[in-house]
């Protein structure tokens, strides 16, 4: 298995590793699978995430993928951080193993949880989100259900 040098580094030296406290939104999800979980919180304020911070019971590869996600939607506006999608924190990491895949995809989903956590706090909807799950797991054996 070959980790890119990116990847190495945000492993080594993960980025906004914590807790924001009183935080606009935080997302909790797991993977039954491999057991990780992924806690995320996010500061939002005028519609900008301001602060972003993440702490993980889980693979290197899933500390690598919330270092650079977390990095990724900072200053960013919410529909922007939408499109911070696994893929496209994969990509800024020059690519992870495909057996490592499924690890970045807990770094999106917590994400999601924490918009959607700020959504509800504010009532308010974010167009495209759509509610979380709390097994990442369950993501592959349903499919996207959409109607
Ligand atoms: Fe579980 Fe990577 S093996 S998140």
């Amino acid at each position: 298995m070959e980790y890119s040098e990116k990847v190495m580094d945000h492993f080594m030296n993960p980025r906004n590793v914590g807790e924001i406290e009183n935080a606009s939104g935080v997302g909790t999800v797991g993977n039954a699978k491999c057991g990780d979980i992924m806690k995320v919180s996010l500061q939002i304020a005028d519609g900008i995430i301001q602060d972003a911070k993440f702490r993980t019971f889980g693979c290197g590869a899933a500390v690598a993928t919330s270092s650079m996600a977390t990095e990724l939607v900072k200053g960013k506006t919410i529909q922007e951080a939408l499109e911070v999608t696994n893929k496209a924190v994969m990509e800024a990491l020059d690519g992870l193993p495909p057996v490592k895949v499924h690890c970045s995809c807990l770094a999106e989903e917590a994400l999601h949880a924490a918009l959607w956590d700020y959504a509800e706090k504010n009532n308010i909807k974010i167009e495209g989100l759509k509610p979380p799950v709390n097994d990442v797991d369950e993501l592959h054996h349903h499919g996207h259900e959409e109607g």
